[in-house]
């Protein structure tokens, strides 16, 4: 499957599936810019660091798509100026809408994270949400990350698949893909119409993720580009789960037709499971086994 296609050509249908991805994006995935997202995105960056986070200068996000990381670690006082890049026009279009809705002031770039058009040694952190696993040549990716950061700077990357957590999670997804039809027929929805930006857009999904990680390779690769104190955690069991199922449910009915009262119950359940998840298992079980795997690191100096 991926592995037909080149470095370039992943990086074009990334750009195309996202272009298209950002219309509908923050619905899709419950972006959220409230309390909720605030504190979800500040946990998460406190979970990698394993401790409270201070206050960044600069920061420079990867794959920033609609701005769910930057905008809520501004709006938290974690960062203060803030540049955002991604591969994707169309998702940096969003963000820009988001970040004026919300009256921040952001500098928006389009970028491959393997090639950053930015000064060397001009940020104090370098991070990104669900966006290594699209990035074809990631030692590339990571020299730049580190080139970029000025020294003592942080790499903070969360929202990564574990090779391990991506496997098991096609259990709820295929026992969802099963039930679809009964769960339609429960809450009275008609089966979803075609994608939103066509066929074609929809059949890029499959090649836009190339890599699942095990919590070694990811810290390699911030090791061999010279960074240090490079830890990796893992996140997200029982919520992955939830959410799996109840997306992969949702993704075959038409949207106007799945009841407020499914939507609440699909994004307050993943909430609690995500509490559950931390106060419960992330302390107790090896990273590998979780869906999600976050990474920090330092550059020396
Ligand atoms: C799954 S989305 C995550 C977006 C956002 N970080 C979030 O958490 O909501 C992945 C993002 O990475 C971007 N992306 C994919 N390949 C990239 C690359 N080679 N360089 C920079 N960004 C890339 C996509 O355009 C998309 O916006």
């Amino acid at each position: 499957m991926t592995q037909t296609l080149s470095p370039e050509e992943i990086r074009d249908v990334n750009t195309r599936y996202h272009d298209v991805a950002a219309r509908h994006y923050d619905s899709k995935w419950g972006i959220d810019f409230g309390d909720i997202g605030l504190q979800q995105v500040s946990a998460k960056v406190e979970k990698a660091l394993g401790a409270k986070p201070g206050r960044y200068h600069r920061s420079l996000e990867i794959g920033s798509g609609t701005g769910y990381f930057t905008l809520n670690l501004m709006r938290a006082g974690i960062i203060e100026q803030a540049t955002c890049t991604d591969i994707s026009p169309g998702m940096l279009g969003t963000l820009a809408d988001n970040a004026q809705r919300l009256g921040l002031q952001v500098d928006t770039l389009a970028a491959d994270a393997e090639s950053l058009p930015v000064e060397d040694e001009s940020f104090d952190l370098v991070l990104g949400h669900a966006v290594l696993h699209h990035i074809p040549d990631l030692a590339t990716a990571f020299s730049e990350f580190a080139r970029v950061l000025r020294p003592g700077g942080i790499v903070l990357f969360a929202g990564e698949p574990s090779r391990y957590g991506d496997r098991i999670a096609r259990v709820p997804k295929r026992f969802a893909g099963a039930i679809a039809p009964l769960w339609r027929q429960a809450i009275g929805a008609r089966p979803a119409p075609p994608a939103e930006g066509g066929a074609a857009d929809a059949s890029l999904e499959q090649f836009v993720d190339v890599h699942a990680f095990a919590p070694a390779e990811l810290s390699e690769f911030a090791r061999s580009a010279g960074l240090q104190d490079v830890k990796v955690s893992g996140e997200e069991l029982l919520a992955n789960w939830f959410g799996w199922t109840n997306r992969t449910l949702e993704a075959t009915a038409d949207p106007r037709d799945v009841p407020w009262a499914w939507r609440q119950y699909a994004y307050r359940g993943y909430v609690i499971l995500q509490q559950l998840d931390r106060r419960l298992l992330e302390r107790r079980l090896p990273a590998t086994v979780f869906y999600n795997l976050m990474i920090t690191a330092r550059r020396p100096g």
